[in-house]
């Protein structure tokens, strides 16, 4: 019963973390009234007249007709395996086995299983990093660019992914970005999961959709009124008619592969009723009211001297605690011990995650509860990051297929140079991998790995997986 006991505790004073919610506050009013009924009554099985994302008639096939026309988008499908299940259906539904696709360096892990499932060969680049924070950066049209000219010349390419807003809220310049990749005639698959209300106020970034990128993915809990897990892909209304068709089908038949034929009622009612709600007047006005407390902590926190980073979405302030001299990870546990639960601790920086009804004592509580951690852990900024010695572009010298389910061994960090990884190495969160199977580690590499393992406590093991000999 641990689990649930846990569930039924008390919350503590601030949490700062996801879903945007908010623990209950910001929940799609439909959703709400759905959980007040008597307990599961709302949960059923693809009935006729409810159907599943698959169906072309039922309830659920109207609800994404209507999201989908609501967003301007061609098509959508709601899904029950979080962004991490739709990223994987979009990348099976545009490219083949075999084929190359260009991913960021940042991409959520999901993105790699997906290439493994599918067995398509990521081709991935690197992107801005910044020494003090020690983060990567969205790539600047000039650097993206560069990355797919060369990833051209070195062969074709199926597909582009583009993650953005990033998980600390860091915005690329999309509607470029997509350009550039549209240039060379590559479909975009946008990893939106942080990012459903973007576009929804002049004060945040245009959308995925409104900027060209042809598959959008947003969770719907990290920036909409929905449960954990649901989602959506929305297809973007593109030009051709013929090819448009041709992706639809691709992308139910990923769908179908993937996604479990049991989907709940419940997360799919809220893939329904957070996107309604969110884009209705009601859900700009409840936008616009956690932007302004968004907007007036950063000032609070700006005048008491907390650095934080010049995020996109006021939502995500991410407090750049190397700065202050103390590690993310430090001052997440710090924080914690005094109920304060954010999110995302990285060694530079902890990201606390405000949701869409941020409580307004939130004003007050998080400047004092900042002084008073600069006070017990500040000290002199930690030294600048070193940027991870890593090729502009990297294919994995062995398939990502291959490598991951190769024989392996497992060695100190320190004394694999000049191993092939078999296992992605990601500390957690956020899911970012350091390393990918089939990555051959030099010497450079193991050293900054080893130094990554002290930056980030217990997170990092000691030992790292490599293809046996
Ligand atoms: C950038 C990004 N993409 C995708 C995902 C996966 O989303 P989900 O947890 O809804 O599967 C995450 C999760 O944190 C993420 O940060």
């Amino acid at each position: 019963m641990a689990l649930l006991e846990r569930l039924l505790a008390v919350p503590p004073p601030l949490s700062l973390h996801l879903p945007a919610h908010g623990r209950g506050r910001a929940l799609a009013p439909g959703l709400r009234r759905l959980l007040q009924q008597s307990p599961g009554c709302w949960d059923l099985p693809e009935l006729p007249e409810i159907g599943g994302p698959l169906e072309a008639e039922g309830a659920v096939a109207e609800a994404q007709a209507a999201a989908a026309a609501l967003l301007g988008a061609q098509r959508c499908w709601f899904g029950v395996n979080g962004a991490s299940g739709l990223l994987q259906v979009g990348l099976l539904a545009l490219a083949q086995p075999g084929e190359r696709v260009l991913l960021p360096r940042n991409l959520h892990r999901s993105l790699l299983h997906g290439c493994l499932l599918g067995q398509l060969r990521p081709v991935l680049f690197d992107l801005p990093f910044d020494a003090a924070t020690g983060l990567w950066l969205p790539p600047t049209p000039a650097s993206f660019q560069r990355h797919l000219s060369e990833a051209l010349a070195a062969g074709p390419l199926a597909a582009v992914v583009l993650v953005s807003p990033s998980y600390q809220g860091l915005a690329a310049e999309l509607p470029a970005l997509v350009a550039l990749a549209h240039q060379h005639g590559l479909p975009v698959l946008l990893d939106e999961a942080h990012g459903a209300h973007l576009g929804l106020d002049p004060r945040l970034p245009p959308s995925g959709l409104a900027s060209g990128a042809d598959l959008v993915v947003q969770s719907l809990q990290k920036a909409a009124g929905g449960l954990a897990q649901s989602a959506v892909l929305f297809q973007g209304a593109g030009a051709d008619e013929q090819l448009c068709q041709a992706r639809s089908q691709a992308i139910e038949r990923a769908l179908l592969w993937l996604q479990t034929s049991s989907p709940s009622a419940l997360l799919l009612a809220s893939a329904a009723a957070s996107l309604a709600h969110l884009h209705s007047g009601a859900g700009r006005r409840q936008l616009r009211r956690a932007l302004a407390i968004g907007l007036a902590l950063r000032g609070r926190l700006e005048r008491i001297g907390v650095p934080l980073l010049p995020t996109a979405d006021p939502l995500r302030l991410c407090i750049h605690t190397a700065a202050m001299g103390i590690n993310g990870l430090e001052a997440d546990a710090w924080l914690m011990e005094r109920g304060v639960i954010a999110e995302l601790p990285e060694p530079g920086c902890l990201t606390a995650c405000l949701g869409l009804a941020p409580p307004r004592r939130v004003l007050r509580l998080l400047p004092r509860r900042l002084k008073q951690l600069r006070r017990a852990l500040g000290g002199e900024p930690m030294a600048f990051f070193s940027a991870p010695p890593i090729p502009p572009l990297a294919e994995p010298e062995l398939p990502l297929e291959r490598a991951w389910r190769a024989p392996q061994v497992r060695l100190p960090i320190a004394a694999a140079s000049g191993r092939v990884a078999a296992e992605p190495l990601c500390p957690y969160p956020p899911g970012i991998p350091l390393l990918i199977p089939g990555e051959r580690i030099d010497a450079d590499r193991a050293a900054w790995l080893v130094q990554q393992q002290q930056l980030w406590p217990g997170q990092i093991a000691d030992t790292v997986s490599v293809v046996a000999d």
